[in-house]
């Protein structure tokens, strides 16, 4: 006898369950107040701040690449602990050398993105992430390392995720300045959350045209779908999810106040969960 939708339902849930319950994800949940439990260490010059399950480092890792905020912003350490209460040691190096975007500042008058930004190059982010990297696996002795971008960290996640340079499953929130090579060069499972803000009209369907160009520098609905070309057309293991009334950085810090940004931040930080638990 065909199984009823019930039935079918009810195995789809076990399913779910029993990747959940395997990774201890039914212990899950975003600490968006308090203090932080990590702590820094001085890792070849760069200040990572660690966050252990239960005190000692575990069997993965997740690497997680910051917003222009950085490791002194609370909510990004707070968020490094919620993951790491999964059962992971999650890693954040201080990409920025003391001199991330003060929060306060972000909209001031004292502050020149632009010129921020010449700054930190890519080039000294990846030697950063190159060294945190190498870090896990020689010294914290994690060979599977997930890697969780935020914003300026979701260009550097499918960087690394790329052959052989280290990371091997990512998930990736609102990224910022993602190039279509970036994605192109993609080799393992991604999981991308974006904010739902924009009403969009019909997209172009020419592949090698999108591949070819550089994606949208907000994810927009032109860059979600350009980036789902591409990862579909590559047989990549992916999925994306878009979240309504969330405002750009709302898996770091929305405003918890309004229900539906609380929502989104929550529900992407259980999705990156659900993703490392699946393919970590
Ligand atoms: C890390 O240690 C190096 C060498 O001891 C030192 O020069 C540097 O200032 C330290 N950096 C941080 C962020 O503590
Ligand atoms: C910001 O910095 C850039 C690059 O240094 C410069 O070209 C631009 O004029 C600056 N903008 C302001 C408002 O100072
Ligand atoms: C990693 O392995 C090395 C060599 O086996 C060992 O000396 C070191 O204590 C280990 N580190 C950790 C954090 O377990
Ligand atoms: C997406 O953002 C880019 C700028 O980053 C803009 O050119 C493009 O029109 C936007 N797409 C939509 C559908 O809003
Ligand atoms: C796509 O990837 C899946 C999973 O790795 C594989 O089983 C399947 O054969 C691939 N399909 C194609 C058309 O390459
Ligand atoms: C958060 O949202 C509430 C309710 O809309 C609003 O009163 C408050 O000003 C917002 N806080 C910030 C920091 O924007």
């Amino acid at each position: 006898m065909a199984p009823t939708v019930l039935q079918t339902l009810a195995i789809g849930f076990a399913a779910l369950v029993s990747v959940v319950s395997s990774n201890a994800l039914s212990n899950a949940y975003v600490s968006h107040e308090g203090e932080p439990a990590g702590f820094f260490k001085n890792v070849s010059g760069v200040s990572i701040y660690h966050s252990y399950h239960n005190g000692t480092p575990g069997h993965k890792a997740v690497l997680h690449v910051t917003d222009i905020y950085g490791v002194p912003l609370l909510e990004n350490k707070l968020l490094a602990d919620s993951i790491a209460r999964a059962g992971y040691t999650v890693i954040v190096p201080d990409l920025f050398a003391g001199d991330a975007v003060p929060v306060e500042d972000r909209e001031g008058p004292a502050l020149n993105l632009t010129e921020w930004r010449t700054r930190h190059p890519p080039a000294d982010i990846e030697r950063i992430l190159s060294l945190t990297v190498d870090y896990i696996h020689n010294d914290l002795n994690i060979s599977r390392i997930g890697g969780a971008g935020y914003c300026f960290g979701g260009k550097y996640v499918p960087r690394f995720l790329a052959e052989g340079k280290g990371i091997d499953v990512g998930f990736i929130a609102h990224p910022s300045g993602l190039e279509a090579a970036e994605i192109q060069g993609i080799n393992g499972p991604i999981s991308i959350a974006g904010e739902l803000n924009t009403i969009h009209g019909l997209m172009s369907k020419d592949v090698d045209q999108i591949i070819a160009g550089e994606l949208d520098n907000a994810f927009n609905v032109t860059a979600r779908y350009n980036a789902e070309a591409i990862l579909t057309s590559k047989n990549a293991t992916y999925e994306t999810n878009f979240y309504s009334g969330a405002p750009h950085g709302f898996a770091v810090r929305p405003n918890i106040t309004v229900a539906r940004q609380k929502y989104a931040k929550e529900a992407s930080y259980f999705q990156a969960l659900l993703w490392f638990a699946a393919w970590l």
